[in-house]
């Protein structure tokens, strides 16, 4: 499966399947959203397939849902499950502390309740997504169409007061229209550059009108596992 691959999506896959090796029979599995995830949910596929494996996962978003229906994954929803055994998502970042900013993919808000509802939480990336200090990747923040713009004004006022160093933000558009969450809510794109206080700005940012959850995911990840483009994979 993976001979052909880019040295990046390698990366990818081989986190990916080191990470499917974290599920077991009988688990209920968060399944994450994006291209990296996208690699767990075919792994976990070809281990239902072909190894009987017997999983039911929590998708995280309808683009997962579709993919893990296509690869013979029993779909359940989070209220079905209740409770979750393990969550595998991919990430925009990490750093040493494994916090994470989460997404890129306009996710965040069904990942984070996934994520929590899980006894444990492990991100699968490539070594490209580790930074010092997160904050370079924008930090998207999902918000009520209502009034987005008074409430981008109010977020950017209030980044003014925090240890960031930028604080413009951009409505995040698929095309000439506002792109859509699962959730029909929309995403403003903070560009902050240098985060230097995760945890509060995550807490501020929670506490304004009109935004229902961002993509900083604080204390919520155990373990990730780091691909390389050479094969390599870390565990930590
Ligand atoms: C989606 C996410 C993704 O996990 C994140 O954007 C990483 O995506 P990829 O694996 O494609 O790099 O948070 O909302």
């Amino acid at each position: 499966m993976s001979s052909d691959l880019s040295p990046i999506d390698k990366a990818k896959f081989v986190a990916a399947k080191r990470a499917a090796q974290f599920v077991e029979d009988g688990m209920r599995v968060g399944l994450g959203t994006g291209s990296t995830a996208a690699w767990l949910v075919r792994c976990l596929g070809e281990m239902v397939r072909d190894d009987g494996l017997k999983i039911r996962g929590v998708p995280t978003s309808s683009r997962t849902a579709q993919l893990a229906r296509d690869v013979g994954i029993e779909v359940i929803s989070l209220d079905e499950a209740k409770w979750l055994d393990i969550t595998i998502d991919g990430a925009d970042e990490f750093d040493g502390e494994l916090n994470l900013i989460k997404g890129g993919g306009g996710a965040l808000l069904q990942e984070k309740i996934v994520a929590t509802a899980s006894d444990q939480m492990i991100v699968i990336a490539d070594i490209g997504k580790e930074v010092e200090h997160l904050g370079a990747f924008p930090l998207p923040i999902e918000v009520i169409p209502f009034g987005w713009q008074t409430t981008q004004a109010l977020v950017e006022e209030t980044l003014i007061s925090m240890d960031v160093l930028g604080r413009s933000s951009t409505l995040r558009m698929n095309g000439d229209r506002p792109f859509h969450t699962d959730e029909g809510n929309y995403i403003l794109d903070l560009h902050l550059n240098r985060i230097g206080n995760p945890r509060q700005l995550s807490l501020v940012v929670n506490q304004m009108p009109g935004v229902v959850e961002n993509g900083l995911f604080i204390d919520i990840c155990d373990t990730v596992v780091i691909g390389y483009g050479d094969g390599r994979v870390e565990v930590r």
